[in-house]
């Protein structure tokens, strides 16, 4: 079984290199997703068993001024992967998210829910879905969703950054989601990667309660202050999403339905509670 995994750094590839350390890791360096020009060729020569695509333009914002590139990282690269998987007739796991969809449903979105992203992020990602889909006979598409980790940049990060100096902290109360600990879905993605198949097909990679972003930033700073790494904990003031302008609109209701039969066949469990916990320790123990 030869893995081979797009992205070296980043959050999800990080937590993949300590469960699946043989496996053949390019990060930018080994090839730039900019130009995925050669990338299919490249990957057939490699000839992998398995190939997982955990790279991404990730920066949602910064997407809305950026679109040809994030075109290019989230849909063409996947495109060529996909490509190389059907040439090397092997699987190819990729790796989307709850911004495919405009959160206006009303209850938590299944797999088969319309797309309707509202964001150039999402709009590119929907486009590596279906390049994806369409190219790829054998492919996994996992959507996920507000992804963290003691790992790269995220939100429990920066609230724990934001904690130690501030003393009021005003966070968003009315965008809810499933929070997911990097290492949690890398767990999901070295059983797959690792010989573990279930069928083909598209899958939500979440697990545990619903949370605003309001409440999550309560229980990092909660946790900082139990474990004593805060010297004071700031309030955190619940505010609209009106009163946050971003440059990207995200959705309202991000809730992801759980895949629950991948997950219990598989004898993985999504603990981002615990996840919250652990990623506060380090963290804080580190600075
Ligand atoms: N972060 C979230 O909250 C979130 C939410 C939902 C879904 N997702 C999806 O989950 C997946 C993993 O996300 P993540 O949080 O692990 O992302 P991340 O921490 O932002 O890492 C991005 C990865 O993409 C690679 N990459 C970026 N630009 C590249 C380029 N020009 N050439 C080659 N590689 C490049 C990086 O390569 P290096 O290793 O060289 O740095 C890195 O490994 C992505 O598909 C993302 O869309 C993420």
């Amino acid at each position: 079984m030869s893995v081979l995994v797009l992205g070296s750094s980043g959050q999800l590839a990080s937590h993949l290199k300590e469960l699946l350390p043989e496996a053949d890791y390019w990060g930018r360096a080994r090839f730039d997703l900019q130009n995925p020009a050669g990338l299919d060729e490249a990957i057939v020569a490699a000839a992998p068993s398995v190939i997982v695509n955990a790279a991404a333009y990730t920066a949602v914002d910064k997407a809305e001024s950026e679109p040809d590139s994030a075109w290019r990282l989230n849909v063409e690269a996947p495109a060529a992967a996909a490509r190389a998987a059907a040439r090397l007739d092997v699987p190819l796991l990729h790796v989307s998210t709850d911004y495919v969809f405009d959160g206006t449903k009303a209850g938590e979105y299944a797999v088969a829910d319309a797309c309707n992203p509202l964001s150039v992020y999402g709009r590119t990602k929907l486009g590596g879905e279906l390049a994806v889909r369409s190219l790829a006979p054998k492919h996994w598409i996992l959507r996920t969703s507000w992804v963290f980790s003691e790992h790269g940049a995220n939100f429990v990060k920066t609230i724990l950054r934001l904690a130690a100096t501030r003393e009021e902290l005003r966070v968003v109360m009315d965008q809810v989601g499933r929070p997911t600990y990097a290492g949690d879905l890398a767990a999901l993605v070295a059983r797959m990667a690792g010989g573990r198949r279930p069928p083909y097909g598209t899958y939500h990679a979440v697990g545990g309660a619903a949370v605003s972003w309001h409440a999550l930033a309560e229980r990092v700073v909660d946790a900082a202050a139990r474990s004593q790494r805060l010297a004071r904990a700031p309030r955190i003031v619940a505010i609209p999403t009106a009163e946050y302008p971003t440059a990207a609109r995200r959705p309202a209701n991000s809730v992801l339905m759980p895949s629950a039969e991948l997950m219990s066949s598989l004898d993985v469990r999504f603990d981002w509670p615990s996840a919250v916990e652990r990623v506060v320790g380090i963290v804080t123990k580190l600075r």
